[in-house]
């Protein structure tokens, strides 16, 4: 039972389907869509693997479901996206006691538990709230006085928790730089909208919007819109992900920059799956490479861009 988690068990059959559970969290965003359709074609488009899929409509006691109905179809791995860091020990310990290996997958857990899964593939979130801190303090100047309304993502969620305090720890040394308002907009556009709406009716004095993912950040556009003022302009808009929506409203004006957060994790899923059953020793955390748009570089990556 207590096996080094990053050694592949030396009796597993070889010559069958590599079977793989893949524990996603929902369809929240443009970016989660482009998750899924990423391992789906990765796994369902490969003849030695067999994919079991299930979507847990944003709720932590679906995921925790579907793995214990993994571990009983003995799956030969488990692919998690964990919706919110804290509260897996209990089913990662039996996943690890029935020899599955688990791979986190974009967010992660709470530290401490590094022991009860094989890697986490995923970004670096607290890099991606301090770039688009980075990107703000550049563009309006360490000095400036600037409000600051922040989006959050889906409370407890490791994307949201680490975008944040990436962001605040950068601002935390300019006085000028205010969060006036922050608010979780659970990742979505309509809520992000909603947010938006509410905070604008009580006051206007914003400088800038930081969402915590792109679609919160488009919700946040219609709502400056319909209040008769103008985003990109009048208010900048940071989002983070860098979906296709996001590089069309940077080109229109409304939006300022999007910090890109890679989706297309299936293949650097399935490398590691394969990587685990030869025995070969797997990095803890297998970082994604990622880039900040905004500008006419933005302008210039929309007609390439995947997602
Ligand atoms: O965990 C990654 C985040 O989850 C993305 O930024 C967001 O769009 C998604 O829902």
């Amino acid at each position: 039972a207590n096996e080094p988690t990053n050694a592949a068990p030396a009796d597993k059959p070889t010559g069958k389907k590599i079977v793989v559970g893949f524990a996603q969290i929902g369809a929240e965003s443009g970016w989660r869509d482009a998750e899924t359709a990423s391992i789906k074609e990765t796994f369902e488009n490969d003849s030695n693997f067999e994919l079991k899929f299930s979507d847990a409509q944003q709720k932590q006691e679906n995921q925790i479901k579907a793995i214990r109905s993994f571990i009983a179809q003995k799956v030969d791995a488990i692919g998690l996206a964990p919706v919110v860091e804290s509260g897996w020990e209990t089913v990662l310990k039996e996943a690890k006691d029935a020899g599955i290996p688990v791979f986190l997958l974009d967010r992660s857990i709470t530290a401490g538990h590094e022991d009860l899964y094989t890697s986490f593939i995923g970004s670096d979130f607290v890099l991606e709230g301090q770039n688009a801190a980075k990107w703000m303090l550049e563009e309006l100047g360490a000095d400036a006085k600037v409000n600051i309304v922040q989006l959050e993502g889906t409370v407890g969620a490791s994307a949201a928790n680490d975008r944040k305090k990436g962001f605040e720890e950068a601002i935390a040394g300019h006085a000028g730089y205010k969060i006036v308002y922050s608010q979780t907009g659970d990742f979505t556009r309509a809520k992000g909208k909603e947010v938006m709406e509410a905070y604008l009716k009580k006051d206007k004095n914003i400088q800038v919007v930081y969402a915590h993912n792109d679609d919160m950040a488009l919700g946040a556009v219609q709502a400056i819109e319909e209040a008769g003022l103008k985003p990109g302009t009048d208010i900048k808009i940071i989002g983070v992900d860098g979906i296709k929506g996001a590089f069309e409203a940077i080109s229109q004006g409304k939006m300022n920059v999007t910090i890109e957060c890679n989706p297309l994790l299936g293949p650097q899923l399935k490398q590691a799956i394969l990587d685990y059953k030869e025995g070969k020793e797997l990095p803890r955390w297998i970082k994604s490479e990622e880039d900040v748009y905004f500008g006419q570089k933005a302008i210039d990556a929309l007609p390439n861009r995947k997602y």
